[in-house]
């Protein structure tokens, strides 16, 4: 998500992930930031194994490739990608455990667990006397399943941080296609089925009116005040990974860490995004 601080350590909602993909993520990852001049220990590093049609074994098989791919940035996170692997969640945690203890990775995640599952990866983990620090899930101002399903209570009562995933709702909350809705006709297929009907434009018009309001107010963007409401309505349990295709967009996204809505302002954006 952010560039980091040049005069201090990266703040807590500051997480760089590598998404898998044979390593290459990993490596664009890491020779970016060496490019960059951003040494190990400036930024947290995240990344997910996918176990869809694997079972627990691959996980010890692949680490090396990974570990190489980073080229000495370690792995402060590793996640378990998806809940659908041939293994049980429990055979999982026991691989991402002997993991950890061999010194590979520093901490362990997993995303897409339900609070049922997140609980079962938190036992299991407990059992080997480590804890379960993460669950990456999709939350934002147009997303709020997190306080229906259990997720969000389960998170607290465990512990566990819940890592933001899409948090500008894969850039719909910018107000982008609010603002010329033929645009969303050219949008690329998961977009479009993340939101492709006019009548959603419509619905979600006030909130994007109200974003860009306060946005204004402060000189801010909406993306800017979408991202402060997701990292302070939930208190202390959610950080945010908004994507970038454009530096310009990065930096930006690294700015709504530096101020904070107001309690009138963020119970506004909740009202308008029921
Ligand atoms: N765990 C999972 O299953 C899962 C699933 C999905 C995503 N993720 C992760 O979530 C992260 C982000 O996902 P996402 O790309 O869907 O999220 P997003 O942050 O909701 O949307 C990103 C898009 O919003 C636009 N954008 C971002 N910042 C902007 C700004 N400041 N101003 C204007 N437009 C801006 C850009 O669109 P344009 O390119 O059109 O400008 C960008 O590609 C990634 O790290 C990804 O790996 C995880």
């Amino acid at each position: 998500m952010a560039e980091p601080p040049e005069d201090g350590p990266c703040p807590r909602q500051t997480v760089r992930q590598g998404d898998g993909g044979r390593g290459e993520s990993e490596r664009a990852l890491a020779t970016g930031l060496r490019t960059a001049g951003v040494r190990q220990g400036d930024v947290v590093i995240a990344t997910k194994q996918l176990p869809m049609g694997r079972s627990a074994a691959n996980i010890p098989r692949t680490i090396g490739d990974r570990i190489s791919a980073l080229q000495g940035y370690p792995i402060d996170l590793y996640q378990i990608h998806q809940p659908w692997g041939f293994s049980s969640v429990e055979s999982e945690m026991r691989e991402m455990a002997k993991l950890l203890r061999a010194g590979k990775i520093r901490s362990i995640g997993v995303s897409n667990f339900s609070a049922r599952q997140m609980t079962r990866a938190a036992t299991a983990l407990r059992a080997e006397g480590i804890e379960l620090v993460a669950d990456q899930v999709q939350i934002n101002l147009l997303n709020r399943t997190i306080e229906r399903n259990g997720v969000l209570d389960t998170a607290r009562e465990l512990g566990i941080t819940l890592i933001a995933y899409s948090p500008l709702h894969a850039g719909i909350l910018t107000g982008r296609f609010h603002d010329d809705p033929a645009a969303m006709r050219r949008a690329p297929l998961p977009r479009k089925a993340m939101f492709g009907r006019a009548r959603d434009l419509d619905r979600t018009r006030p909130l994007i009116h109200e974003l860009g309001r306060i946005a204004d107010a402060y000189g801010l963007s909406r993306a800017q005040v979408a991202l402060n409401w997701l990292i302070n309505f939930y208190g202390d349990t959610v950080v945010a990974i908004p994507g970038a295709s454009r530096a310009k967009q990065a930096e930006e996204n690294a700015g709504a860490q530096a101020f904070r809505l107001t309690e009138k302002e963020l119970g506004r954006l909740e009202e308008l995004s029921r």
